[in-house]
């Protein structure tokens, strides 16, 4: 028999996967519990939901037609939404995708991708798909960037450096001086605005001075569609273009499509939900100022990073999973004692807090 591995390519055959999140009749058979009783607060998604506003257009959705390769009615909107030109916007599945166009974009096998742990996986899996080796760059203890380091670490062969802001999952914001510095390497730096509309802070307006700005955005957090697959990136015309030359034609699924552009028709209305879960963020930090044993990171999104001292964050975890909740465990470097909370509705919030003062409580 052909060993068909050996047809691979050979960094393919044993690439480290990227593991997201089980869906709840996983976890609930996992836990020994009944689906219906999971909080998953573990993938920072909206509980809420998107309104009937956005999802009654899924009801008259014309499906046996290819959606519209060039994206024309969603990159309007899109450009009406973020004040730019429509020649800056460009929508993929997910804000996944967009990451996976800009390492097929701009590295070669061998050219390098700078990352800064702890922060999302996404970065580092593309670039292993890509056979971009990943310089990293670890965050300092306040999980500020160490922009001296990745100064420092940039070489001949090195061509993007990815950053969310705020990040996930320390949820702290890149600030414009540190953005600044990076982008007068003149590499391409992409600010991975996913968690925008929790915090209104952009670095959108630089992208007036530089070309080689890329600015990420999702549909999947505040939006409420994290199943429908979009997101979108801004950026300068050139970047845009060439983009748009190489993704799938039909990337964007119409449901997705159609889905977008309602949120964005009745923003005031899906924003008043991503507030909620901001609100419920500051509820969760009050309750644990109170209490002893658990700190956390100042975030800017819609979701914690909380720190239990003396305790292993598998032992909370799975106190928390045992009723029914389910939020995100690293178990690695620097997270081992550290739990990300995704926010929730203010009756999951209630759970939430009565099972973590027990659970630390106890
Ligand atoms: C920082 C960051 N960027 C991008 C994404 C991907 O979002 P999407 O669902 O649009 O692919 C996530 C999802 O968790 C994220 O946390």
């Amino acid at each position: 028999m052909t060993d068909i591995t050996k047809l691979m390519r050979p960094h393919l055959v044993k690439v480290a996967t990227y593991h997201g999140v089980d869906p709840s009749e996983e976890l609930a058979r996992a836990a020994g519990i009944r689906p219906e009783d999971v909080i998953r607060l573990n993938a920072n998604e909206n509980p809420y939901g998107a309104p009937t506003s956005v999802t009654d257009v899924l009801k008259d959705l014309v499906v046996h037609l290819y959606p519209d390769p060039e994206q024309r009615r969603l990159r309007a909107k899109l450009a009406e939404y973020t004040g730019q030109p429509v020649e800056r916007v460009m929508a993929g599945a997910g804000g996944d995708e967009i990451i996976d166009l800009l390492l097929r974009l701009f590295t070669e096998p061998g050219q390098k991708l700078i990352d800064c742990e702890p922060t999302f996986g996404m970065y580092s899996f593309c670039a292993r798909i890509a056979d971009a080796p990943v310089v990293m760059v670890p965050r300092r203890d306040d999980w500020s960037i160490d922009i001296d380091g990745v100064i420092d670490a940039i070489d001949d062969d090195t061509r993007l450096i990815f950053l969310a802001s705020p990040n996930n999952p320390t949820g702290n914001l890149l600030s414009e001086a540190e953005a600044r510095a990076l982008l007068d390497t003149g590499l391409i730096l992409t600010v991975d605005e996913t968690y925008y509309e929790f915090c209104g802070k952009t670095l959108c307006h630089l992208l007036d001075e530089y070309e080689n700005l890329v600015i990420l955005r999702s549909f999947s957090k505040w939006a409420g569609i994290a199943g429908l697959r979009i997101g979108y990136c801004i950026a300068s015309e050139t970047l845009i273009q060439h983009l748009l030359d190489i993704k799938q034609p039909y990337n964007i699924n119409a449901a997705a499509e159609a889905a977008a552009i309602a949120a964005l028709d009745n923003r005031d209305e899906v924003l008043e939900r991503a507030d909620t879960l901001v609100e419920q963020r500051k509820r969760l930090e009050k309750t644990l100022n109170d209490l002893d044993g658990v700190d956390y990171f100042p975030s800017e999104g819609n979701f914690l990073l909380c720190r239990f001292n003396g305790r292993t964050a598998r032992d909370v975890y799975e106190g928390l999973a045992q009723r029914g909740i389910f939020v995100r465990l690293f178990e690695k470097a620097r997270l081992e004692d550290s739990l990300r909370i995704s926010a929730g509705t203010p009756e999951q919030t209630d759970r939430l807090i009565t099972a973590i003062s027990e659970v630390v409580g106890g």
